[in-house]
C-alpha cells in the first residue's frame, strides 16, 4: 500500500513540475506561432526599393583585413551621402519607416546620391577572405576596426564612382560614433574625402545612459553568462520570426519592452510597425564590441582609449603597447549634431558634454531638442529634424 501511494505521488508530482510547465509552454509557443505577420516583414531592401519605384543597386566591398560587406545604392544625382547604421543594425533601418518617408528615401527623394553600408558582423554582411562567420576568430573585432577599415572602404569605393569632390557621412547611433571616431583618430585617411559627418542620436564617450536594454548589454551578468556559454555574437537572430510573432501577439509587453527597454516609442507607430522593425533591422555584432563599449561606459572619459587587445594584439594593431587615446578635439571635418529630448539611450547632457569635447569651430549645426527618442530618429511618424538636416546638407555637403 504505502508503494502504491508513494507512486501515485511520484506520477502526480511529475504531472504537476514537468508536464504542465512543458505543456503551457507548448501552448505558449503555439499561440506565438499563429500570430499573422504583416507581408512587407519578408522583404528584403531590393524588394522595398522595387515595389515603391526606387532604383536600387547593390555591391560588395573587401576591407583591408579581409571582411566581405554589401553597399547598398539608391542613385541619385547629387552629392553622395553614405547612411551608416547603429548597433547590431542594418542598411534596412534606414528605409524601414512605416508611418513616415525613411531617411533613405528621403535623401533620395530631395536628390542626394544615397549609399548605405552594412558592417562587418551584420547578417547582411557576413563574408570574409578567408574566416568563416561560424567561427570564433571571424568575430575578433570592435569598433576600432569599423573606423580603420569598413569606413574606409565604403568611402573609397563610392569614392571612384562619384563625380563629386567629397561624401557625406550620417550615423544614426554608433553609426555616428564610428564616423566621429574615425574622423577623430584617422584625420589623415578621412578629411581629404568627408565633406561632413552628421551624428543623429549619437553617443560620445561619456556615456550616462538611461535604457535598460544597454545597461543589461554592459552588465557585468551579461558578460558573466556570455563567456560561460561561448558567445561572440550579439542579437544574431537571423530569420527567426518567433520574435515578431511575439510582439504581434502581446503587443502590451512588446511596447513596454520597446519603449523602456529599447527607446523605441517612435510616436504613435503600430504593432505591426514594430514587428516589421524589430525583425528586420536586426544586425549581429561582436561580443568583444560590447566589452569595448563597457570599457568606454565604465571608464566615464571624455577622450577614451581604443580597444586594449594585450600588448602583442596592441602592437599588431596600434604600433604601441598602450592602446591610443582617441581624442575628439583633433576632428577637422564639419559635425552636425541631431539629438531628442525624449532619448535616453543617448542623453542631452552627454550630448553636450560631446559637443565641448569637439573644436567648436567644426560644429556647424547642434540641436538636442526634437521631439524625438532614440528610435525615433529613424521609424518616428513625425521625423521632425528633417527641414534642418536638408537645410545642412544643402549648405555643407560639398
Ligand atoms: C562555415 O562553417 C560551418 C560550420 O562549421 C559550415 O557548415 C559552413 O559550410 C561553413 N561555410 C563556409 C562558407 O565555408
Ligand atoms: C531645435 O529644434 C527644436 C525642434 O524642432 C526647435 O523647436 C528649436 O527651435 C531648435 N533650436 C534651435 C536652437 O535651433
Amino acid at each position: 500500500m504505502p508503494i502504491v501511494q508513494s507512486i501515485k505521488t511520484k506520477a502526480f508530482y511529475i504531472f504537476k513540475c514537468v508536464l504542465i510547465p512543458i505543456g503551457i509552454w507548448y501552448a505558449f509557443v503555439f499561440h506565438i506561432e499563429l500570430a499573422e505577420l504583416p507581408p512587407i516583414i519578408h522583404n528584403n531592401f531590393k524588394q522595398d526599393c522595387h515595389d515603391k519605384g526606387i532604383r536600387f543597386e547593390e555591391y560588395t566591398v573587401t576591407t583591408d583585413d579581409g571582411y566581405i560587406l554589401s553597399l547598398y545604392h539608391i542613385p541619385g544625382s547629387g552629392p553622395p551621402v553614405l547612411l551608416v547604421h547603429g548597433l547590431s543594425n542594418s542598411a534596412n533601418c534606414f528605409i524601414l519607416n512605416q508611418c513616415a518617408r525613411p531617411p533613405a528615401f528621403f535623401l533620395s527623394d530631395s536628390g542626394y546620391d544615397v549609399w548605405l553600408g552594412n558592417m562587418r558582423g551584420s547578417h547582411l554582411s557576413r563574408g570574409h577572405t578567408h574566416l568563416n562567420s561560424s567561427n570564433d576568430d571571424y568575430w575578433d573585432w570592435t569598433m576600432v576596426e569599423l573606423i580603420r577599415y569598413d569606413l574606409i572602404s565604403f568611402i573609397k569605393f563610392i569614392k571612384a564612382r562619384t563625380e563629386y569632390e567629397k561624401v557625406a557621412l550620417l550615423g544614426h547611433s554608433q553609426g555616428g560614433s564610428v564616423i566621429l571616431w574615425a574622423l577623430a583618430q584617422h584625420p589623415d585617411m578621412y578629411s581629404q574625402y568627408i565633406s561632413i559627418g552628421i551624428l543623429i542620436g549619437t553617443p560620445g564617450a561619456y556615456i550616462n545612459t538611461q535604457s535598460l536594454y544597454i545597461k543589461l548589454l554592459l552588465s557585468d551578468t551579461f558578460h558573466f553568462f556570455s563567456k560561460i556559454f561561448s558567445v561572440n555574437v550579439i542579437s544574431d537572430w537571423t530569420d527567426d520570426l518567433f520574435l515578431a510573432k511575439f510582439i504581434i501577439r502581446w503587443p502590451k509587453v512588446a511596447k513596454w519592452i520597446c519603449k523602456d527597454m529599447l527607446d523605441m516609442d517612435f510616436n504613435k507607430g503600430t504593432i505591426e510597425d514594430l514587428s516589421v522593425y524589430i525583425h528586420r533591422m536586426r544586425g549581429g555584432t561582436s561580443f568583444k564590441n560590447i566589452e569595448f563599449w563597457t570599457h568606454i561606459v565604465n571608464a566615464k572619459e571624455r577622450n577614451p582609449l581604443m580597444y586594449d587587445y594585450g600588448k602583442e594584439g596592441n602592437l599588431k594593431r596600434y604600433n604601441s603597447i598602450i592602446p591610443p587615446r582617441i581624442d575628439f578635439s583633433r576632428v577637422e571635418t564639419k559635425i552636425a549634431f541631431f539629438g531628442g529630448e525624449l532619448d535616453f539611450a543617448v542623453i542631452q547632457s552627454d550630448s553636450r558634454i560631446l559637443k565641448e569635447s569637439l573644436n567648436s569651430e567644426i560644429v556647424v549645426f547642434y540641436n538636442d531638442t526634437y521631439h524625438e527618442d532614440h528610435g525615433g530618429f529613424v521609424f518616428g511618424c513625425t521625423m521632425s529634424y528633417y527641414n534642418d538636416l536638408l537645410e545642412v546638407l544643402g549648405k555643407h555637403s560639398n
